[in-house]
């Protein structure tokens, strides 16, 4: 019965460490309502909607992707009360081809205002060299992917870059006392010329890198900019410590004024905040993938209504979400984001009112107990019907 607490959902709404699967067989708009009613939270929402093209579908045409006047209405309504059900560092990421884009776009800056929005990814789908209808204009290659974050602040959660051993080599030594000074807010200690010391000691946990303030340093990094607004005028080959830069390392940062043989100055970085982080691209393609994407899931898994490939929503669950979290799609389809989760350890809620589309949700889960997915594993896993 609808609107009573089950058992899945309890475990959804009180164990959010614990994983759980839930598949809702029924409207995703009443399947909103239920989630909003239980508390439940998420880090993802997953949209891929039927495009609204009115197109047949796939090799053997059986499939009709719908058009209806009041898409943009409906798909507006749903975003708007799924929005709720986003934890603050939450995001949206939406499937879509050129026909929607836009309008799309306009509704998820209506709910998410324009600042929340992150990016347009096209997703290059098709090969230019297959092309498939005779009688079009145009040979389209992408679908797109939007994707908004709740908070304007919150980041893609990233892997980072090794850091190099051979540049963190830098000691800093102060030999006198520091004059005072309070500068554009933050406390500033100044060491003049021989006051210090600035060892070239090797590698170790403890040792610093050096950054010349040349080029784009000066002009688009906030350290490069903070020297040249207010340290470079105290004076020539003067050590400089600020309080409040590089918070999330040392809670200060070190500079180090220019002089008549090295105009620009420098400043040094600890190893807390090293290691840049390898920031996603929207350069996707999975053109090879697409060919065979029947075969993913295993067998009875095959479905013509826009299947995404698995590297796809890999992909997006690495950005958005770590292992443990709650992602949420509110088009199920075929049951790639369901499978994705499984398989990263996230925890996933999917909504699917097809009862085709239901049944291949079904098969590809079994595929994955039994290990006949395409990739041959065996994931222990219980999935709650709804
Ligand atoms: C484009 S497909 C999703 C494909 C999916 N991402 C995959 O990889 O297989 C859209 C799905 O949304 C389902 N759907 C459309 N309207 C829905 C609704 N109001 N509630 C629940 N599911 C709906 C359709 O039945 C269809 O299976």
């Amino acid at each position: 019965m609808r609107g009573v607490l089950d058992e899945s959902e309890v475990v959804i709404r009180e164990q959010p460490k614990g994983l759980a699967y839930s598949l809702h067989a029924y409207d995703n708009q009443a399947v909103v309502a239920r989630l909003g009613a239980c508390g439940t939270q998420v880090q993802l929402i997953y949209l891929d909607p039927p495009y609204n093209t009115g197109r047949l579908r796939g090799a053997r045409k059986s499939f009709r992707d719908t058009a209806t006047a009041d898409w943009r209405e409906r798909r507006l309504s749903l975003t708007r009360s799924a929005y709720s059900l986003l934890r603050d560092s939450g995001f949206v990421a939406v499937s879509i081809n050129q026909s929607e884009l836009f309008n799309f776009k306009s509704l998820l800056d209506e709910v998410f205002t324009p600042e929340c929005f992150i990016g347009l990814f096209p997703v290059k789908i098709r090969h230019e060299k297959r092309q498939l209808m005779i009688n079009a204009t145009l040979h389209d290659l992408f679908e797109y992917l939007l994707i908004y974050r709740k908070n304007k602040k919150t980041r893609f959660f990233t892997t980072h870059k090794q850091i190099d051993p051979e540049k963190f080599i830098y000691e800093i030594r102060t030999l006198h006392r520091p004059e005072m000074k309070t500068i554009n807010g933050k406390t500033v200690e100044i060491y003049g010329p021989n006051q210090y010391e600035i060892l070239k000691t090797g590698y170790s946990a403890q040792a610093l890198r050096r950054y010349v303030i040349a080029g784009k340093l000066a002009t688009a990094n906030w350290s490069g900019e903070w020297y040249e607004n207010h340290i470079r005028r105290l004076g020539d080959d003067l050590l400089v410590k600020v309080e409040g830069l590089e918070n999330d390392g040392l809670g200060y940062r070190w500079f180090q004024s220019g002089n008549t043989s090295r105009h620009s100055g420098v400043y040094f970085q600890s190893q807390l905040t090293a290691g840049r982080p390898i920031l996603p691209t929207n350069d996707l393609d999975y053109t090879e993938v697409v060919p065979t994407i029947y075969k993913e899931g295993g067998p009875g898994c095959d479905f013509k209504d826009s299947k995404k490939p698995e590297a796809l929503m890999r992909f997006i669950l690495d950005i958005c979400t770590k292992p443990g979290d709650i992602v949420l799609d509110l088009f199920g389809g075929s049951g790639t984001t369901l499978a994705v989760a499984i398989k990263t350890h996230r925890s996933a809620i999917i909504a699917e009112n097809d009862p085709s589309a239901v049944a291949i949700i079904k098969a590809r889960a079994e595929n994955l107990r039994l290990g006949a997915d395409a990739d041959g594993q065996k994931h222990d896993f219980a999935l709650h019907l709804l």
